[in-house]
Formats: C-alpha cells, structure tokens, sequence
C-alpha cells in the first residue's frame, strides 16, 4: 500500500480483450478487495456501485498531501523541474496511507478510496440515470481510473426506483445517451454492464445500440433481471452476443460453474468470450484467479486483512468482507470468535496479526492520520 506514489509515466489505455475482472460488488469491491484480486492474477478490477450524487457531494483529498516548497531555487533549477515534469508528470504528495479518498462533504464518510497501484486497472462503476451528473462524476474521478462503467443491471427496487440499473435496460434511449455524453468527453474508456433480456433478439438489438455509442466494451450478466442466483446462465445468448458485436463481450454470471482456474477457460469456451468477469467466486476465494490454483481460506483471509489495514479500511466492512469468506465457518470456534469481534485489532488477532495491526497502526500515527477512516457501509 506505501507505494512512494511520485511518479507516473504517460497513462496506457485499458483493453478489454483477453482479460480476467473482478465484477462490480457493493461493499465487496472496496480497495482492499480490489488489491488482493490484482495479487492474485486478475487484470481488471471494478469497484462497488458507486451512486452519482453521493459521489458529486465529495470531495477529492490525496491522503496526508503535503504542498511542495521549492526553496533556494535558481532559475536554472526551475527550468530542469519544469522540463523533468512535462516529461514525467511527477506527484509530489507526502502520503500517509497513499491513496486518494474521496470524501462526503456532509458525514466525512470516504466515498471512494483509491490508490497509484490500480490506478491503470481500476474500472468505477457509476449509478446514474442522468448524462450530465454521470459525465461530472467521470471528470471528478477521470484522473484517478482507467475506465467507467455504467450500471444497467442492478434489479434492487433502490435502483429501479430511482431509473438506474437495470431500469435503464426499459428505456434504452436514456443509457445511449449517458454512454455517447461519457464517451465523447471523457479520455479513458466507458463500458457498460448489463443483464439478458427474456427475449434473444431484443437482446441482441439492445447490444447493437449499446455498441454504436463507442463504447470500449460490454459485460453481460447472462441472467434476466426476474433471474436469481439459482437460474442457469444464459452462456448460449453470452456467445450469440460475442459472435454479434465488434467490442469485447465480457462473460459475466459463471460463478457456479468456476470453482477452479481451469473452469475459467471452458467459461471462455462455451460463451465465446474470451474477458471474464467474476463475482461470486472472487467474493468466495479470490484466489481464482490464480493460475497456481485456490489457495487455503486462512491465506486468503491473511493476505485480506494485511490490505485491510494497510487501508486502513472500516471493521464494518472488513467484517463483512471476512463474513463473506468464511461462510459456513461462521460456525466454527473461530467463526463465533470472529462474530463477536469489532475492532481491526480484535479481528487481527483470531489470524495471528496482531503485531502487524499494531506496527501499522504506530506508523499511521506517527505519520499524522487523526482517527480512523470510515466507508459508507
Ligand atoms: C453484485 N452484483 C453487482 N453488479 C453490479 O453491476 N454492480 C454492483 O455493485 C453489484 N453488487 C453486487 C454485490 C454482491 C455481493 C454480489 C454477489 C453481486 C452482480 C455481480 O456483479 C454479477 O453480475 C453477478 O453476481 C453474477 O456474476 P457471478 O457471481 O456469477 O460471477
């Protein structure tokens, strides 16, 4: 996490092809989720839903920037320093955790909080149903992202209510003209990700308009929105859809069928995509998507909560994140241990980390961070 942020050289732009993404998850994609799937193979990640106008109500804060005071400087010196920045652009900030927060004016929560590391993978997906908020969230966060995705599938009545999500999939019109508005102004990718529709050819016509946007890429949940968990995934529509379109197509809804790195490729096969995006099974073990195979659920938890704390990330969510891994070890003794815990430190100490919490916690301190940071649950 202490990458010494600095110096960047000029941005890459994100290609969708041929690539393993960890899915957009409310709550499960915060940075140290995000961190640990790039450890472990992935090349894209996504962060959580992140809804529009709580988005335009923060601010952007890079973690304990210090302003950078030239002293004793000649002209000579001034030249070089404007030459070495046109060449290298240079970002003199003095962290304290690293990352760049983004933070709601009006409860101090941290919106959104990134960092140099995913900064040419990282995808934010915007919850929106109005062009002009999305294209000012886009420009907000454009300097710290590799690309924007546009929800159309989330079918919570939250969503639907409010015309985002998979509200968007019914009024078409409304999502082409948030993807043309993002694509023709910003300059770095948009995406969108939707679900199936009951019908094929409904399906395949809304891809098509979807595509004449100019987005860079497509995921497709291969369920409907009335679809659950359960339903099988539609992987006959997800290759109907990829052998129609130009764009990558990226796989989305195989988490039952992948319990293992190798079901990734036959995931490829039988949609015809070759990008895959996983939820589930990274919620799970994010180990998939190592080729070397699926790591314990100690290791996984361990290597989680070093980034949990390097993030100095909330209890809540880190619990839940943790809750998420163990399941049915809930449980165990462990498991109960860990239900009752509610502080970094506590959970710390069921996986043997406490000197690690506590070393951390000294070098935040003395580096200045006040208090702890809090996520919006
Ligand atoms: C999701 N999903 C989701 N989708 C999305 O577009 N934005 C989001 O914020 C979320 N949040 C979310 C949270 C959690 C906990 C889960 C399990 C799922 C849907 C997800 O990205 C994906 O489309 C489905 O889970 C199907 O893919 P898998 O799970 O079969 O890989």
């Amino acid at each position: 996490m202490n990458e010494k942020a600095g110096i960047t050289m000029e941005r890459k732009k994100l290609n969708y092809e041929n690539k393993l993404i960890l899915a957009p998850m409310v709550r499960i994609g915060t940075l140290p989720m995000r961190l640990l799937a790039l450890d472990y193979g992935a090349d894209i990640v996504y962060t959580e839903e992140l809804i529009d106008w709580k988005l335009l109500r923060s601010f952007r804060r890079e973690n304990g920037k210090k302003m950078l005071v030239l002293l004793r400087t000649t002209f000579i010196e001034v030249y070089l320093f404007w030459k070495i920045k046109q060449a290298v652009s240079i970002d003199f900030s003095l962290d304290v955790l690293g990352t760049v927060d983004y933070i709601d004016k009006t409860d101090g929560t941290v919106t959104f909080r990134t960092c140099l590391r995913e900064r040419d993978k990282v995808v934010l997906q915007i919850g929106t149903c109005d062009a002009t908020r999305a294209l000012k969230v886009a420009k907000m966060v454009e300097q710290d992202v590799a690309g924007i995705d546009l929800n159309m599938g989330c079918p919570k009545l939250f969503s639907l209510v409010g015309k985002m999500g998979a509200a968007l999939l019914k009024e078409p019109e409304i999502a082409v003209n948030i993807l043309k508005t993002l694509v023709d102004n910003l300059n770095i990718p948009v995406t969108c990700k939707i679900r199936v529709l009951p019908d094929l050819d409904e399906t395949l016509e809304l891809c098509e308009l979807l595509q004449s946007t100019g987005i860079s890429a497509i995921a497709v949940h291969g369920r409907t929105v009335n679809e659950r968990p359960q339903h099988m995934n539609r992987n006959e529509v997800l290759r109907k859809i990829s052998e129609q379109l130009s764009i990558p197509v990226i796989a989305n809804g195989g988490s039952k069928e992948i319990q293992k790195y190798s079901d990734i490729s036959k995931f490829k096969e039988i949609t015809g995509c070759n990008s895959v995006m996983l939820a589930r099974a990274a919620e799970w073990n994010c180990s998939i998507f190592s080729k070397k195979g699926l790591l314990p659920m100690e290791d996984v938890i361990k290597s989680y909560l070093k980034y949990a704390v390097d993030c100095d990330n909330p209890p809540s969510n880190t619990k839940y994140c943790i809750q998420n891994i163990l399941r049915e070890q809930q449980e165990s003794i462990l498991g109960r241990k860990f239900l009752n815990s509610q502080t970094l430190e506590q959970i710390c100490d069921l996986w043997a980390l406490s000197d690690y919490c506590q070393l951390k916690k000294k070098e935040f301190e003395e580096k200045g961070l006040l208090g702890r940071s809090q996520v919006s649950p």
